[in-house]
């Protein structure tokens, strides 16, 4: 938190080049927006020139074939504008769309790549946020930031290059009060900066508490606690209204002070270029065309800040982005071997291993397990049964000692090529929404239907799946949950026997099925173990496969 505060307070224009090299992938697209931005600049500005000349040479001397030419001058000149300017508005957002189409993509790729270490400490929202929002306002800088702001600012230069052609003294007029504006600007954008990075707190604050209660709703109705969660939400949400409301002060000062500033101004042109006008040193068509430029002038401006807003957050958010894309978080994918028909003998040297560099939950751990052999491991709650699993298949990276898996270390394995040999029934199973056919398969569809069924009815999960509505094609939901755990840890059986592994690795998988079903997942299992190094985990109140006992350090 204390880190994510340090990086919004200054927004790094490296991240610009960057997110602008990323647009440049769209080269088309970007020359076009930025030709587009110069187009339009003079062709605002041209308008109340236009006005000007039609007053000055047509209105004032009766011309009134000429005023009919001007005025279709105007009308088409008019209409370009409207047109350039959806183009421009629909290029930027396609420009930005295409930018951040990309990155997601990008981010994701590289969130799954990630060791499981980054998802230990960080909380599933900020990766989501980083994916979603973050990357959101990065769209940003593109539609409402780089490109948007320099054609602002064309468009200011080239109203006032035709401001000081038409009436150089009324032009000086106008700027009068300039100062004025830029100050009353600046304080508002710091103010506004500040009270959005609140809202922005206040907002993750929110979407925390609300993932952490409706993923533990369960808990939270278990222990009647929706009157006490209920209070909690009503203080995080006033302090969110709160946090906007004062967003929404700033606004509703600075709106006012800049209709106030720009009345002035007008106030001024009006009582100096009605002298100048009455002297000759001004035509009436300037005096018609000026408030027209002010308007061109002071709308930009009034915009000034928002944008840069939107430019810094896009800049803080883009920097977190980058961050996940830049982080070296990964288990180092260094090794070479690939082979496919291992035999799978497994062996630990001296193994210690600890989640956090210090405290050691496998110390000096030994033993070796021949291919085809099974091997039991109980111990107590905690002992570490289940982290063997972890630093086997290289979820996390052993610190002292050496695994081998036919007498090669396995940080030498692709990982890919190490995890394909490596079949696990997790203790805690997870399921992912879609058919219990693509659960199965994990959405490798290339995988025979009929190895899904001959594994399903080996293990006995056939029957129940086949009572399910719709059998294979059933919708499983979210995490599982419209199944029973047992069910869940069935199909996880089925899922490990169908990629036929070489070592196969049982973490108290049977735990939550009926002793009834258990008793055919055990013919099941012993048929499946007689083939593959497997490893069985078990608690140590299991009464059926204990084994060796195993411990520890
Ligand atoms: N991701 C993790 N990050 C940090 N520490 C962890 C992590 N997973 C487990 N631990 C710690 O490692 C120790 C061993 O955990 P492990 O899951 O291996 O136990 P286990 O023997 O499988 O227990 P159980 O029988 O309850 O499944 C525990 O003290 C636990 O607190
Ligand atoms: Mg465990």
């Amino acid at each position: 938190m204390a880190e994510e505060q340090k990086v919004k307070e200054k927004p790094d224009f490296g991240i610009l080049k960057r997110l602008i090299a990323s647009g440049w992938k769209y080269k088309n697209l970007f020359i076009g927006c930025v030709i587009l931005a110069i187009v339009l600049a003079p062709l605002g500005a041209i308008l109340p020139y236009l006005v000007k000349d039609i007053v000055d040479n047509h209105i004032l001397i009766n011309d009134i074939p000429g005023l009919y030419k001007k005025s279709y001058i105007f009308i088409g000149v008019l209409l370009a504008n409207v047109l350039l300017r959806y183009y421009f508005l629909y290029a930027t957002s396609d420009l930005g769309q295409s930018v951040v189409k990309d990155m997601r993509n990008t981010v994701f790729a590289k969130l799954v790549s990630l060791r499981l270490r980054y998802f230990d400490k960080t909380p599933i929202g900020t990766s989501t946020t980083r994916t979603i929002s973050d990357i959101q306002a990065i769209n940003e800088v593109f539609t409402q930031g780089v490109i948007t702001i320099v054609a602002d600012l064309l468009s200011i230069v080239a109203v006032l290059g035709v401001m000081f052609y038409t009436s150089w003294r009324l032009t000086i007029i106008c700027l009068l009060v300039f100062p004025f504006l830029i100050i009353a600007t600046r304080i508002f954008q710091e103010k506004v900066r500040i009270s959005y990075n609140k809202v922005r707190t206040q907002l993750a604050n929110m979407n925390a508490f609300l993932q952490e209660r409706i993923s533990g709703m369960r808990m939270v109705q278990i222990f009647n606690a929706e009157d006490r969660q209920a209070k909690k939400f009503r203080e995080i949400n006033h302090a969110y209204t709160g946090a906007n409301l004062d967003s929404v002060f700033y606004y509703a000062v600075f709106f006012p002070v800049v209709e106030l500033i720009s009345a002035l101004s007008l106030a001024l042109l009006v009582w100096w270029g009605a002298g100048d006008y009455l002297n000759g040193k001004v035509s009436f068509g300037a005096l018609v065309a000026f408030p027209l430029y002010l308007d061109l002038l002071f709308r930009p401006v009034r915009m000034a800040a928002d944008k840069f807003n939107t430019l810094q957050m896009g800049l803080v958010a883009g920097a977190r982005v980058y961050k996940i894309i830049d982080s070296d978080e990964i288990i180092p994918n260094t090794g070479q071997v690939k082979i496919d028909g291992l035999k799978g003998n497994i062996k630990f040297d001296k193994v210690g291993f600890a989640y956090d560099d210090e405290n050691f939950v496998i110390n000096d751990l030994s033993f070796e397990l021949k291919a085809g052999e099974t091997m039991a491991i109980v111990g107590s709650t905690g002992s570490g049964k289940s982290t063997i699993i972890n630093i086997l298949n290289r979820f996390y990276d052993i610190q002292k000692g050496n695994i081998f898996i036919d007498d090669i270390a396995i940080r030498d394995f692709e990982i890919s090529a190490l995890r394909k040999n490596i079949a696990i029934v997790l203790q805690d199973v997870f399921l992912f929404e879609g058919t219990v056919m693509e659960n199965i398969c994990l959405k490798d569809m290339s995988i025979d239907q009929n190895i899904v069924l001959k594994a399903a009815k080996d293990i006995g999960a056939h029957e129940f799946i086949e009572k399910m509505p719709g059998g294979y094609d059933f919708k499983i939901t979210e995490r599982g949950n419209n199944l029973s755990v047992g069910q869940r840890q069935l199909i996880s059986f089925v899922r490990a026997l169908v990629f036929d592994p070489h070592i196969l690795i049982l973490d108290e998988a049977t735990s939550s099925i009926d002793p009834e079903s258990e008793l055919v997942i055990q013919h099941a299992i012993e048929k499946l173990i007689a083939k593959r190094t497997s490893i069985i985990i078990a608690q140590a109140y299991d009464h059926q496969t204990c084994g060796q006992n195993f411990s520890h350090g």
